[in-house]
């Protein structure tokens, strides 16, 4: 059996036009509609670049109905996005398809997906509208998107619980009304492989039409089936996946990006298809919406996980050294995974560090190098050994807050088991430093009041996480923040070998999304509470 290797191309050399599968990534629509999943505009606009930069082909950037900040984000990435296609999304609505085809329409290529529920438990309860009623509905929509965009999705909505008559009635409408593309979701989680790719070929062969439309899986994993049952459909026809970075998404999510297409890259032999996705950036893609999600990568997760390519067990170990092929089907390389190494230390020059940057896939501006270089020469005064991994959380950490208006100018702590533990927190806000002590139950807790008297707000705290970036009792901390305030959430992050310092600079930077938030119109108190 072959290994996959960095090396590889992207395509193999079996893969035909046919074959060929569009790979419509969701992060941003169902995986943000996950709870607590929420990423600011920023965080969208950062994730769509990087996903457009990988490959992906379509762009799901949200539901420009849904809320004014969905709408600008999908407005934003339809204008930013150079290569994929952007699509919004619209319910069976006259005014939300208006929205949407408003919000794509300055992309070089938009896309409508619009849906409606077809099953017959969604009719009775959620919909209350009879078969016929959705038959109509159906032509109508499809064509007023028609009318806007060239490119139109329609989805039927619970297809795997609607019964396969109705089903094709549907299907043989919304092509005759100009949908280019038909997803047949199986929105609950229900179906099995065999039964899923069965759906499709029935379809594809009652359906008199249906070779004028690409055919598109979408699957949630309630019972862990989404990846086997989006391969499933592609057996059966469909040459369309939607998935989402990491597997987000509602409920137990959707199928994972990283995995369907490193299932078809690595069993190339039986799964005779392949996606124009650049591998090698998996990786990246994973922490990046891990972080500004907050949502951690389970461990054992397959490809993106941190034990994916860690062998334990003595016979492992023995087998690897030997040849890696004995336990691994793929190399680590091939998904981004570089092995842990030793990359620099004080004595290293910002040449240097600009090439490394290079190599783990950064391109900085002037001003964010010369910040970040100032950041690692302090790390690799403290730190012992700065690996990659070090590099990365300090880069992500400089890129995400660049523009904040809050910094932190200097923060003393005083901890121990005899208390009251306090903080000396002094903040630069606009180019004024403000200094506050306060006393808490503990460090964090001190540290945090002295952020709320001086940055009085109203926000609470959802979530407090902090992680190890590398091992090692000076490893640096990764802490993550999430803040909701009016019943929007936004998660802050901030990296430092001082878990007290990345935790000051977590909740800062999660106060300065919601301060940019305000900006941008959203009424929030702490818009005007800023100024010290
Ligand atoms: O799961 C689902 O059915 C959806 C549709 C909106 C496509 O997300
Ligand atoms: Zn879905």
């Amino acid at each position: 059996m072959a290994q996959v290797d960095s090396t590889q191309d992207n395509m193999p050399q079996t893969s035909s036009d046919k074959n060929r599968i569009v790979i419509f990534d969701t992060t941003l629509r169902d995986g943000e509609q996950c709870p607590g999943a929420t990423m600011s505009f920023e965080d969208k606009l950062e994730v769509a670049s990087l996903l457009d930069e990988m490959g992906v082909d379509i762009i799901e950037a949200g539901f420009p109905i849904a809320s004014d900040g969905d709408f600008e984000a999908v407005s934003a990435i339809a204008s930013r996005v150079k290569r994929a296609t952007v699509a919004g999304l619209a319910r069976a609505i006259e005014k939300d398809i208006a929205r949407a085809g408003q919000a794509v329409r300055h992309a070089h290529n938009g896309r409508i997906h619009t849906f409606v529920s077809t099953s017959p438990i969604h009719l009775a309860h959620q919909m209350k509208k009879s078969e016929t009623e959705v038959l109509e509905i159906i032509t109508k929509t499809v064509a007023q998107a028609r009318n806007l965009v060239a490119d139109v999705e329609w989805s039927a909505m619970d297809a795997t619980r609607t019964p396969i008559d109705y089903l094709c009635r549907c299907v043989d409408l919304a092509i005759k009304a100009g949908a280019t593309t038909i997803n047949l979701p199986d929105t609950v989680g229900y179906a099995l492989p065999q039964e899923y790719q069965h759906m499709f070929e029935q379809v594809r062969l009652r359906v008199p039409n249906s070779d004028k439309a690409v055919f598109s899986v979408h699957c949630h994993n309630d019972l862990g089936l989404a990846v086997a049952n989006s391969l499933a459909g592609l057996q059966g026809g469909a040459r369309q996946i939607e998935c989402t970075i990491n597997g987000i998404g509602e409920r137990a999510g959707n199928a994972a990006l990283e995995e369907v297409v490193m299932a078809m890259r690595v069993r190339a032999d039986a799964l005779h298809y392949d996606s124009q996705i650049d591998s090698h950036m998996l990786m990246r893609a994973s922490k990046l919406v891990s972080a500004v999600t907050s949502f951690p990568v389970q461990y054992n997760k397959a490809i993106v996980g941190k034990n994916a390519f860690s062998h334990e067990s003595g016979i492992h170990q023995d087998g690897m050294l030997k040849n890696a092929t004995t336990y691994e089907i793929m190399t680590p390389e091939s998904v981004g995974v570089s092995k842990t190494s030793l990359v620099m230390g004080k004595h290293s020059g910002s040449h240097a560090f600009k090439e490394k940057l290079k190599d783990l896939g950064y391109e900085l501006g002037d001003n964010a190098l010369k910040d970040a270089f100032t950041r690692f020469k302090a790390l690799a005064d403290r730190k012992k050994h700065v690996y990659d991994e070090d590099i990365e959380a300090l880069v992500d950490d400089e890129i995400v807050n660049a523009h904040d208006r809050i910094k932190i100018d200097s923060l003393m702590v005083v901890a121990g088991t005899s208390g009251p533990q306090s903080a000396t927190l002094t903040l630069d806000i606009d180019g004024k430093t403000t200094t506050h002590r306060s006393e808490g139950n503990g460090p964090i807790d001190a540290i945090f009041n002295a952020i709320h008297a001086l940055v009085p707000h109203k926000a609470s705290l959802e979530l407090y996480q902090v992680h190890a970036v590398t091992a090692g009792t000076d490893a640096q901390a990764e802490v993550s923040v999430r803040l909701a305030h009016d019943g929007h959430s936004v998660t802050g992050r901030g990296a430092d070998p001082d878990t007290l310092v990345a935790s000051a600079r977590g909740y800062i930077s999660a106060l300065n999304k919601l301060q940019a938030r305000a900006a941008k119109g959203a009424h929030l108190a702490i818009n005007d509470r800023l100024k010290p």
